[in-house]
C-alpha cells in the first residue's frame, strides 16, 4: 500500500514537470524591468552586472521606468555606447517614463541616458539571443537552463501544492 501511494504521488510529480516543460518550451516573452528595482533607470546602479544576470531572448521586452524630466533612453550603437555620445542615436525609446521596448533580433542592443548622466552609469548593453530549439532544451549548457529551470520550478511547486491539496495522501 505504502509503495503504491509513492508511485501515485511520483506520477503526479511526472505529470507535473512534463506540464510545466510543455509551458516552458512555449518560450512565453519575458517583460525584465531594467535594473531590477522599482524606478529601475537611474543613476549608479551596475546595469552591466544586472543585464549579465538576465538572459534575454527575442521576443521579450525590457521596461525602464524613470523620470522623464530628468532622464530619458536612447538605443545607440557600440561606439556611443563605450563614449556616452548621445547625439545621432538609433532610436528614442523615452515616451512617458514607463517606457518599454521590444527584443525584435538576436543582437546586441546599447541603450543610455543622454543629458550627461550615461557618465553615471545609466548605460546597459542587453545580449538577446534566439529562442533555443526545444530539443536542446535539457542539455543546454549554460544560462538558457538556469532560465527554463527557474520557470520549471516555480510552475512545479505550485502544481505540487495544488496538486497535494486537492488529492491529499
Ligand atoms: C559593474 O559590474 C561588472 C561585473 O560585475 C564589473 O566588471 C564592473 O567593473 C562594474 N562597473 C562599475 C562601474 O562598478
Ligand atoms: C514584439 O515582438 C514580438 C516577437 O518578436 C512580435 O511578435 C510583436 O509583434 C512585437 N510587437 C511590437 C509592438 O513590435
Ligand atoms: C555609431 O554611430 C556614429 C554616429 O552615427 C558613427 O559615427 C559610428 O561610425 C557608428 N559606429 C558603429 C560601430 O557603427
Ligand atoms: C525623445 O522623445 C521624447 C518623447 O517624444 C521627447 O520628449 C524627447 O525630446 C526625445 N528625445 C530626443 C533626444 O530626441
Amino acid at each position: 500500500m505504502k509503495e503504491d501511494k509513492g508511485l501515485k504521488s511520483r506520477g503526479w510529480w511526472l505529470m507535473v514537470v512534463v506540464i510545466t516543460l510543455k509551458v516552458a518550451e512555449c518560450g512565453q516573452p519575458v517583460l525584465h524591468r531594467i535594473g531590477g528595482g522599482r524606478n529601475t533607470w537611474a543613476p549608479h546602479t551596475n546595469f552591466t552586472q544586472w543585464s549579465s544576470q538576465e538572459r534575454f531572448y527575442v521576443g521579450d521586452w525590457l521596461y525602464f521606468g524613470f523620470d522623464k524630466r530628468i532622464y530619458n533612453v536612447l538605443e545607440v550603437n557600440s561606439t556611443s555606447y563605450e563614449n556616452c555620445i548621445d547625439k545621432d542615436f538609433i532610436y528614442n525609446v523615452t515616451r512617458g517614463g514607463r517606457d518599454v521596448f521590444n527584443l525584435t533580433v538576436a543582437k546586441t542592443y546599447f541603450f543610455l541616458s543622454g543629458r550627461g548622466y550615461c557618465f553615471e552609469g545609466m548605460k546597459v548593453a542587453i545580449h538577446v539571443q534566439e529562442i533555443p530549439p526545444e530539443q536542446l532544451l535539457p542539455n543546454s549548457s549554460n544560462g538558457s537552463q538556469s532560465y527554463v529551470y527557474s520557470h520549471i520550478t516555480l510552475l512545479a511547486m505550485l502544481a505540487v501544492a495544488a496538486s497535494a491539496w486537492t488529492f491529499p495522501y
